[in-house]
C-alpha cells in the first residue's frame, strides 16, 4: 500500500477548475437535448405517420449505438468532409443528439401517462384540443417528466466523463493529465471520483426537493 496525497494538493486546484467545464458541458448539452427532444416527442405522438417514423428511427439509431461512437464519428469523422469541429463542438453535438433521443421518450411517456379520462373529459366539455394539451394534459404530465429529466441531467453528469478522450479539459481529463504529471493515478482518480459523486448527490438531492414540490401541488 503506497498511497501519498501531498502530491496532488498543489494540482487540486487545476482538478476543481474541471467542475465548471463538466457542468457547463453537460447543462449546454442538456439544453441542446432539450429542445430537440421535444421536438421529436411532438412528432411522437402527432398524426403523421411520416413524422413518427422520422423519429422513432432516430431514437432507435442513437439509443441502439454507443455514445462514444457517436462521439468518435462526429470528432473523428467529420473533419474528413472539410468542416473544422473543436473538441467541445464535437462533444457537446455529440451528447445533445444522443440525450434527445431520450428525452423524447421521457416527454412522449410522460405524456402518455396522463390517465385517460382526463382526455375524454376534456372532449366530453367540448374543450379545444389546443387548450386541453396546455392547460389540462400538459401541466400533469410534467410531474412525470420533471424527475425523469433530472435523471437524465445526471446520466449526462456521469457519460460526459468519456468526452475526456477527445481532450476537452473536463474534470476526467484533468485527472488523467495530473497522473502524467506526478504519476500518482490512484490519488488523482479518487479526487475526481469523489467530485462526480458530489456532484450527482447535489442534483439527486435537488431533483427530490423538486420532486416534492409537485407532489405538494397535488
Ligand atoms: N453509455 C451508454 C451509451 O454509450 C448510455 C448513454 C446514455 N445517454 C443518455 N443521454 N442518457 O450509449
Amino acid at each position: 500500500m503506497n498511497l501519498d496525497f501531498s502530491q496532488i494538493v498543489p494540482h487540486i486546484p487545476f482538478i476543481l477548475k474541471g467542475i465548471g467545464v463538466t457542468l457547463q458541458f453537460v447543462s449546454v448539452s442538456l439544453v441542446l437535448g432539450l429542445a430537440l427532444g421535444t421536438i421529436l416527442s411532438i412528432f411522437k405522438i402527432g398524426r403523421f405517420a411520416f413524422l413518427r417514423f422520422l423519429a422513432d428511427a432516430y431514437t432507435s439509431l442513437f439509443r441502439g449505438t454507443p455514445l462514444i461512437l457517436q462521439l468518435m464519428i462526429l470528432y473523428y469523422g467529420v473533419p474528413q468532409f472539410g468542416i473544422d469541429i473543436s473538441a467541445y463542438v464535437a462533444g457537446v453535438l455529440a451528447f445533445g443528439l444522443n440525450s434527445a433521443a431520450y428525452v423524447s421518450e421521457i416527454i412522449r411517456a410522460g405524456i402518455r401517462a396522463v390517465d385517460k379520462g382526463q382526455q375524454e373529459a376534456a372532449v366530453a366539455l367540448g374543450i379545444p384540443y389546443r387548450q386541453m394539451m396546455t392547460n389540462i394534459i400538459l401541466p400533469q404530465a410534467f410531474r412525470n417528466i420533471l424527475p425523469a429529466l433530472f435523471n437524465e441531467f445526471i446520466n449526462l453528469t456521469k457519460e460526459s466523463a468519456i468526452v475526456s478522450i477527445i481532450g476537452v479539459m473536463d474534470l476526467m481529463r484533468r485527472a488523467q493529465v495530473v497522473n502524467a504529471q506526478i504519476y500518482r493515478s490512484f490519488e488523482s482518480l479518487l479526487l475526481v471520483g469523489l467530485v462526480y459523486y458530489i456532484l450527482v448527490m447535489l442534483l439527486t438531492i435537488i431533483g427530490r426537493l423538486i420532486e416534492r414540490r409537485l407532489q405538494r401541488s397535488d
